[in-house]
């Protein structure tokens, strides 16, 4: 099993997970191509970081993370305003339930808001067949490494709370549960992790 930081080639394929196994994101309900823009300005940003797991040639998960969260996601809207307009609109005119999550959407640094914790881990996937085999837990760890390496010593991370599988991942790994909070109309809760140095 190798893991490795994303690349220009795995874009395609790190959209295609997000679509797939992260289906109720609303990034996700925006579609492939916004998912395609969102992971190259993960590429092109000093604040993201994603890692890809490969097993055989092909790729098992990824995850996706950030130094500071609301100032990568800035930098994704700003530098891609108007390509994001049109997407979003386009997907709003397909189906125009997506305008109240849209909304939200900018709510959300509030709801997780933790003084002096600015990183966040945003979203892992790892392909159904390969789930179990402690892929999760690796991306994760990577994950820390990373943030280590760039001299952060805390970081967030929210999840759906019927999302069972991947709190038991969190707990399991000695994250801390900080609150529950109300986001979409779904309960979601909010970890929290300090690095040791
Ligand atoms: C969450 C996810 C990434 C976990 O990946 P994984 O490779 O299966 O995780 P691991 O094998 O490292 O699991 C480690 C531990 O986490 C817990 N865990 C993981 N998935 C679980 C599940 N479905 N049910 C219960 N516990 C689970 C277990 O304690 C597991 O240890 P064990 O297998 O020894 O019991 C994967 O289930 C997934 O892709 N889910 C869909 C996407 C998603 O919901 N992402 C989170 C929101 S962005």
């Amino acid at each position: 099993m190798n893991l490795r930081p994303l690349k220009q080639d795995d874009i395609p394929q790190v959209s295609r997970f997000h679509s797939l196994y992260i289906p109720h994101s609303t990034f996700a309900r925006l579609g492939i191509p916004f998912l395609k823009t969102l992971y190259r300005s993960f590429l092109g940003s000093d604040y993201g970081f994603v890692y890809t797991c490969w097993e055989g040639g092909k790729m098992q998960g990824f995850i996706a993370g950030a130094t500071d969260s609301q100032r990568l996601l800035k930098s994704l809207f700003l530098g891609h305003l108007f390509f994001l307009l049109m997407i979003s609109l386009k997907a709003l005119f397909r189906r125009p339930r997506l305008l109240y999550p849209l909304f939200q959407t900018f709510h959300y640094p509030r709801r997780t808001d933790l003084p002096q914790t600015k990183a966040e881990l945003l979203f892992i996937a790892v392909k159904p067949e390969s789930r179990r085999k402690g892929i999760g837990h690796k991306l994760i760890l990577k994950s820390l490494d990373e943030l280590k390496r760039r001299r952060i010593d805390g970081v967030k991370v929210s999840v759906e709370r019927k999302n069972q599988g991947t709190i038991n991942l969190l707990k399991k790994m000695h994250f801390s549960q900080e609150r529950k909070f109300s986001f979409y109309q779904r309960e979601r809760i909010l970890f929290s992790y300090r690095i040791p140095e």
